[in-house]
């Protein structure tokens, strides 16, 4: 089975994805898409976002990405590199008989991550939230990516703004970037 690397993000109409170790929004039907999307999956996360998670979510095996060898993290597995994490993903996805491995953020696991991810699954969150000492998602290159698909989200009233959801693949000629 080919196994795909997908980047799976929520970003502001101005990239930004996060503020102070959290969301800069509230969108629930967000949270639902994104659990359809990794339920299932392994899910590789910055140490800084599962911080901000603060639990493992069930159903999904999470690898926590980090420098720090003392540390641990319930529930979950822990990797010394993204390319350590990654190998860990597809052998989990394997075993698993899953055809993705997720990359759920932050922005530090994005930018290094994007060169070597097959797709974006993303929510274009149509606010743009102050950018001052935001985190964002990096720009995604035109001449790399091809948009394959696009739904309008239903905003509930609970959600703190309207948004589509945006599958995006690399394109086959594109170099990583
Ligand atoms: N909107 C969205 O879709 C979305 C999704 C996820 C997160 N977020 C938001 O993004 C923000 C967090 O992003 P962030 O950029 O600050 O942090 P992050 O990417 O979640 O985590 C950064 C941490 O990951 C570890 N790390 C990064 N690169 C590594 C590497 N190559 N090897 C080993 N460890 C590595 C380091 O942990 P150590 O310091 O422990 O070494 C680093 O401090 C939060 O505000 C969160 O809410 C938004």
């Amino acid at each position: 089975m080919t196994i795909e690397i997908v980047a799976i993000v929520a970003a502001g109409a101005n990239g930004v994805i996060g503020r102070d170790g959290d969301l800069p929004w509230r969108i629930p039907s967000d949270l639902k898409h994104f659990k359809a999307l990794t339920l299932g999956r392994p899910m590789i996360m910055g140490r800084r976002t599962w911080a901000s998670i603060g639990k493992a979510l069930p159903g999904r095996t999470t690898i926590v990405v980090t420098r720090d060898p003392d540390f641990r993290a319930e529930g979950a597995e822990v990797a010394a590199s993204l390319e350590a994490a990654i190998e860990r993903g597809r052998a989990i996805a394997e075993r698993d008989g899953v055809d993705t491995v997720a990359i759920v953020g932050g922005g530090e696991i994005y930018a290094q991550a994007l060169p070597v991810c097959d797709r974006v699954e993303l929510t274009e969150v149509k606010f743009a939230p102050d950018p001052a000492g935001a985190v964002a998602f990096p720009r995604l290159d035109p001449a790399a990516w091809v948009e394959t698909a696009r739904v309008a989200g239903e905003r509930g009233l609970r959600d703190e703004a309207d948004f589509d959801f945006v599958s995006l693949v690399r394109r086959k000629t594109s170099v990583p970037g």
